[in-house]
């Protein structure tokens, strides 16, 4: 009766299973893998916002398959504050990331055809193509004082019936930067090759102590899909809004807006409150942003502080994006770790295979949580060793 695609594998892995019954139990956790912004205590300008969701233009209906002008030149403005010069005509706005990927893949994939994804990264991706019928084969990113892409591993990934790469820009959760060397060398490849890049940047913006990132929204040598929204930008991921943008050789870039268009007319799937209140949400962006990367810092700090006091583990470098990578003794698979980490300690943290780690002896622990649970967290995950 189904459709093949879903034949998902729906039963709670070991993890799952045990989280749940922890909770079920009532018994203490601290979780070090939050990752929604609206339960870290961040402060927000609730009138603010609210005031932008009371819009009298909201009780008008004014159908349009990129979204309302205003929203879009409000994004626009978002980029030329970057440096970038992007139009509005080049812009979709979508209800999240994903939904933008999925009109990406929908339009440059046929079933069975690839996009290459970076390895380790986010697990959503799985999901997404499995449901457009797309199949996603991993380029490695090797640790070697700092992350970088094995563009000869991604070169022989390239098939024929390759349509994309994906670039996750800074990448979740390794959280490092394409650098521009990586970006040339990215752009030569698959404009040589005509395949896109699909530029993911939606944690663009939360940099450490780094320069401002250069984004692909204008990016010109490959056609490029540049995509990004609210929920980590401005911390509001329960108003559902996003972006997709197109860039690259002009006739591609042509081609590609009037196949997205007619993919965005048929859903029509933003709404007018969300799209005329979005320039006030990106108003307040830079008061969040610099609340969660001070709490990304001091949390790195107080990580570094205990990691000195300790033999056993060590991170990796951290450029920006909301987690870190933590190297603990791989005695046994990730999993189990954090099986016996939930257990003995009341302490939840991401095994490193949940992101295609290619080996065990990795956990990955956000760095947005507050700081007093945060460092209790990481007192419990060290004292077992
Ligand atoms: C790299 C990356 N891309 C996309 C998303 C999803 O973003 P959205 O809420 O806009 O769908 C996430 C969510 O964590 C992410 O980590």
């Amino acid at each position: 009766m189904f459709a093949k695609r879903t034949n998902w594998n729906l039963e709670t892995n070991r993890l799952s299973a045990a989280l749940a019954a922890h909770r079920a139990a009532g018994k203490p956790l601290i979780d070090l893998t939050v990752s929604n912004p609206t339960e870290c205590g961040f402060r927000y300008d609730e009138e603010g916002i609210l005031n932008a969701l009371r819009n009298p233009a909201a009780l008008k209906y004014e159908p349009n398959p990129r979204g309302l002008a205003v929203a879009r030149d409000a994004v626009a403005q978002y980029y030329a504050e970057r440096g970038a010069v992007v139009s509005s005509n080049g812009i979709f706005l979508t209800t999240s990331t994903s939904e933008a990927y999925s009109y990406v893949f929908r339009t440059l994939c046929d079933p069975e055809d690839e996009i290459l994804i970076p390895a380790p990264s986010y697990p959503l991706f799985e999901f997404l193509a499995d449901i457009q019928d797309v199949r996603l084969v991993h380029y490695p990113l090797v640790y070697d004082y700092g992350w970088q892409i094995d563009f000869h591993t991604l070169e022989q990934a390239i098939k024929p019936w390759t349509r994309g790469v994906i670039a996750v820009h800074p990448n979740n959760p390794t959280g490092h930067f394409m650098k521009m060397e990586e970006i040339r060398k990215l752009n030569e490849i698959c404009a040589a090759r005509e395949i896109a890049i699909i530029a993911d940047e939606v944690f663009l913006d939360f940099a450490l102590r780094e320069k401002q990132a250069a984004t692909f929204a204008a990016n010109s040598e490959a056609l490029t899909f540049t995509m990004s929204g609210l929920s980590k930008m401005c911390g509001l991921p329960q108003m559902k809004a996003a972006w997709l943008i197109v860039s690259g050789p002009e006739l591609l870039k042509e081609k590609a807006l009037a196949r997205l268009e007619v993919i965005a007319d048929t859903y029509l799937s933003m709404n007018a409150p969300i799209e005329l209140a979005l320039p006030a949400f990106l108003g307040q962006r830079r008061d969040f942003q610099r609340q969660l990367v001070t709490r990304v810092e001091e949390n790195l700090l107080e990580l570094d502080r205990q990691l000195a006091r300790q033999e056993s583990c060590s991170r990796l470098k951290v450029e920006g994006a909301w987690n870190a990578v933590i190297r603990v003794p791989a005695t046994r698979t990730d999993e189990e770790l954090s099986i016996d980490l939930l257990a003995s300690k009341g302490l939840y943290a991401h095994p490193g295979h949940f992101y295609e780690f290619p080996s065990d002896g990795h956990l990955v622990v956000s760095l947005i949580g507050p700081e007093a649970a945060f460092a209790k967290g990481i007192q419990l995950l060290f004292s077992m060793w």
